[in-house]
């Protein structure tokens, strides 16, 4: 635990995972629980609260932890606004139709310490269909709307400050001096929370949670698990065992230059040569899924070999972080995500799990990666998935394949960061075609593979809209994929959005 932290408490809400966010980029620390996984008792560095919205109405939706209320400043956003109007002595009166968007908020208490600063009248942001008709006992109306006359209301002498719009979201114009207003001046906060001053503090909560034997490190490339492993290997030193597999499945040089990066920052890692081995694996499957099972399998083998030759390793390190864990049932919220994160082991092998970033959002990982001496060009990488390039070959994945659809990738990665795009995208890539289409080489008609080119812009891979790259840019790459890779005669752009596309094609 922190010296000072906030306390969310998520009743479901899409935007609960926000609200830690915006206290961490105001310098707290935050962090969530779910609405039916509460601790106990509330210790003395828990110094404000925070009760989410919900998807649910309050007639239907989750209790409040009535009893916290009166410890500590809480602030009540929309559902938990209106379940306190309900259960205090006010009333909600239950919408047929949901208010989402923006409207226009008059406030009507301005000496509330909530609304210090805040214009008499600013752009909110609303997503509720049940409203309050009457407040709770003991309650003063703080804001209004042209619909709704308590859009905020008050009860000084609990501590408790309710909104039913939504702070959190950047759509509220004085969202962050409200959160800022309950954090500092209510609340009491300090503040000065960054994630890199927790490097300390992390790397002497391993070595306690690691006293002795051996940790286990399979590196994928990606930041999360190069950060997670630098911290551990500083943290046990000898006693981490880095393993990064060379599937064949990888970016062109990216096996060098990730192998590189481990040296200067002085990360052992033991490199596994599997290239064959995938492959063999991976002979004659087309279906996708099998595809991404049997790379999944073959991962496990491999890790298996490494325990067995190191039988004094007791604990797995993974890049868990923050959002994979709220979305994987630590949280109400979650829209499930499968993970399909590469190192995952077998319950049967009984190794302790170690996730030193399961707190961290991924700027903070970052933040945490710049600390640790990660280059830039590191950290900026786009991320790849774990059955690598075997993904992005729709159909047989062949050497032949691998080496077209790795040629295609590198020149739209080397064309995009000529021409100051890549760090504009999220992610970008190639993927090769199963169906071949008609061209003309030479003089003569042929039946050509064909190259897609996806750019995606998001911000956690879990919704992405294509990424605007200007044509002149797209034009560039295609017309040197069609001359410098063999046997491709057409090249598209793909602009479908995530949902319903995925971002990867298979
Ligand atoms: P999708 O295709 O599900 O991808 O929209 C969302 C994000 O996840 C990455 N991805 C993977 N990452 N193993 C990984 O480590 C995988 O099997 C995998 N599949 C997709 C994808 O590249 C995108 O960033």
């Amino acid at each position: 635990m922190n010296k000072e932290a906030l306390w969310v408490v998520d009743f479901g809400s899409q935007y609960t995972l926000l609200i830690a966010r915006r206290a961490r980029e105001l310098g707290i620390y935050a962090e969530i629980f779910p609405w039916n996984k509460l601790p106990e008792g509330l210790p003395k560095e828990v110094k404000g609260i925070i009760l989410s919205g919900s998807y649910a109405s309050v007639s239907q939706g989750p209790p409040l932890p009535e009893h916290w209320i009166g410890q500590r400043p809480v602030l009540a956003i929309c559902y938990s606004a209106q379940w306190l109007a309900a259960h205090w002595g006010g009333a909600v009166t239950e919408g047929t139709s949901r208010e989402y968007g923006p409207a226009l908020l008059e406030v009507v208490e301005k000496d509330s310490p909530l609304w210090m600063g805040v214009p008499a009248y600013s752009q909110v942001w609303m997503s509720h269909s049940d409203t309050i008709a009457t407040l709770p006992e003991g309650a003063k109306a703080t804001a209004r709307t042209q619909k709704i006359p308590y859009a905020a209301y008050e009860i000084p002498q609990s501590h408790l400050y309710a909104v039913q719009f939504h702070p959190e979201v950047v759509h509220t114009e004085q969202g962050e001096t409200l959160l800022k207003n309950f954090l500092y001046s209510i609340c009491g906060f300090s503040g000065g929370w960054r994630p890199e001053n927790e490097v300390d503090g992390i790397i002497s909560q391993l070595r306690q949670d690691m006293p002795e034997g051996e940790a286990l490190c399979a590196l994928s490339g990606g930041i999360d698990s190069t950060v997670a492993a630098l911290l551990v290997h500083k943290a046990i030193g000898a006693r981490f065992r880095g393993v990064f597999v060379d599937t064949g499945l990888m970016r062109r040089n990216e096996v060098q230059e990730v192998l590189a990066a481990y040296k200067a920052v002085g990360l052992p890692v033991d490199l596994i040569e599997a290239q064959s081995a995938f492959l063999e694996v991976l002979k004659g499957i087309s279906d996708p899924e099998e595809k991404r099972k049997r790379i999944g399998h073959l991962f496990i083998e491999l890790f298996e070999g490494v325990l067995k030759r190191h039988p004094a390793i007791r604990y797995l390190v993974q890049g868990t972080i923050y959002p994979d864990v709220v979305e994987s049932g630590g949280s109400v919220s979650s829209t499930i995500k499968s993970h399909h994160n590469v190192g995952g082991l077998p319950t049967h092998l009984s190794l302790k799990l170690i996730e030193p970033l399961r707190f961290f959002f991924k700027d903070e990982v970052r933040a945490l990666g710049k600390k640790l001496g990660l280059p830039a060009s590191f950290l900026e990488r786009h991320p790849f998935p774990g059955p690598g390039l075997a993904v992005r070959i729709l159909g047989e994945v062949t050497p032949e394949r691998i080496e077209k659809v790795r040629a295609a990738d590198a020149i739209f990665l080397e064309t995009l960061k000529a021409r100051g795009w890549y760090n504009q995208t999220w992610q970008a890539f190639a993927v090769l075609l199963s169906q071949r289409s008609v061209g003309v080489g030479g003089d003569h008609r042929m039946y050509g593979e064909v190259i897609a080119l996806r750019a995606v812009d998001s911000t956690d891979g879990m919704t992405a809209s294509p990424t605007k790259i200007p044509y002149e840019v797209l034009l560039e790459a295609a017309n040197r994929i069609l001359a410098e890779v063999p046997d491709v005669t057409r090249v598209v752009y793909d602009i479908s959005t995530k949902p319903p596309a995925t971002i990867e094609w298979e």
